[in-house]
């Protein structure tokens, strides 16, 4: 069955699925396919939340070659971004463009990219009020994603969540610009809110280093970032490649 994943889930102490995989790109793509005619059947549109980083570019890559994705009925959002111009190397949003979005038939207006040109708070806000007006057309409390596609790097941290960073305790903006001393810059970044209002959220993770981090959300950690994804109403899987 569509967007069922080719293994089965194992259930764990934590809430959600955990898919480990050797079909990761199938799976994914499955995954996402599913949702996509789950939402447009049930609201006419698929509201789906993009990651950056290195692990989604294959999935986003097979997500271009797709006959059947509704693209004239999805909104592509960004769940964190560098504070970056759209065309440097380190952008998000250039390396979804790259790997699918310029080669699919969605509404350029139907991509709603974080600025990272403009000053992290500015482009924060700026970011958060357009989610608010889409809520707003639709009567909703808080901008509800369909799914929200998600990585996790060795040190737990998730979008631009990091360990040690004031966006960990936001607990009512939807997107804040976040300071990460880590790497001397700050990020634009989805906070927990937002995150945990989707109607599913998956995590897409590979990398023999990861391993000891999501074994250890598996097991009810709750000291990493990524452990405190957790949908209030929604689904959560962990697709494990
Ligand atoms: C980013 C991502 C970030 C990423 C993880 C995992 O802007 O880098 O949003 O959260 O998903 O760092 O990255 P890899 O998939 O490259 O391991």
């Amino acid at each position: 069955m569509r967007g069922d994943p080719s293994s089965t889930p194992e259930r764990t102490p934590f809430r959600g699925d955990v898919v480990r995989t050797p079909a990761f790109v199938e799976d994914a793509v499955n995954l996402i396919l599913g949702e996509a005619a789950k939402a447009c059947r049930a609201r006419g549109e698929f509201r789906l939340s993009l990651c950056g980083g290195g692990t989604p570019k294959q999935i986003y890559k097979r997500l271009a070659t797709l006959p059947d994705m509704p693209w004239d009925k999805t909104l592509i959002t960004f769940g964190d971004e560098r504070c970056v111009p759209p065309e440097h190397e380190r952008s998000n949003y250039r390396m979804a463009m790259e790997s699918f979005l310029k080669a699919v038939p969605i509404p350029a207006e139907r991509i709603l990219r974080m600025e990272g040109e403009r000053p992290p708070a500015e482009a924060a806000r700026h970011y958060e009020e357009q989610l608010k007006a889409q809520a707003a057309r639709t009567d909703e409390a808080i901008f509800t994603h369909d799914l929200i596609l998600l990585g996790m790097g060795d040190d737990g941290h998730t979008a631009s969540l990091f360990p040690g960073t004031t966006a960990l305790e936001e607990r009512e903006r939807w997107v804040v610009a976040n300071e990460v001393a880590k790497f001397e810059e700050h990020r634009i970044t989805f906070t927990y809110p937002l995150i945990n209002a989707a109607r599913h959220v998956c995590f897409l993770i590979t990398g023999e280093n990861k391993r000891p981090v999501y074994e250890r959300i598996f097991a009810g950690g709750q000291e990493d970032p990524a452990a405190r994804v957790s949908p209030v109403n929604g689904r959560l899987t962990w697709m494990i490649g």
